[in-house]
């Protein structure tokens, strides 16, 4: 199992555990975890799985692609650190990662 952290806006932390192959964004939604709508359900469509990868953890999923790259730009508060987590797929090197959450979608 993959531990995943997320924070949200507020500091509000919560613990998952994920499997190896599920995106960070099943990795929120499969838990509850609020803030991650995930409207179009994974097809890079939506941008409502929008999220912050914390720096240590940036080089742990290769680069955006030019269709997320373009969705992002319908995201609210878009950082450098802004993904769509849909497209981020875990592996067992992410154990411990942390994802930090946008105010709003
Ligand atoms: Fe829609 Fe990620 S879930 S773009």
């Amino acid at each position: 199992m993959i531990n995943v952290t997320f924070i949200e806006h507020d500091g509000t932390k919560h613990k998952v555990s994920a499997q190896a192959g599920q995106s960070v964004m099943q990795a929120a939604t499969f838990n509850q975890v609020p803030g991650i709508t995930a409207d179009c359900g994974g097809a890079c469509a939506c941008a409502t799985c929008h999220a912050y990868v914390t720096a240590e953890w940036v080089n742990s999923f290769p680069e955006k692609t030019e269709i997320e790259t373009d969705l992002l730009e319908c995201a609210l508060d878009v950082r450098e650190s802004s993904r769509l987590s849909c497209q981020l797929v875990l592996t067992d090197a992410a154990d411990g990662i942390v994802i930090e959450l946008p105010e709003s979608q």
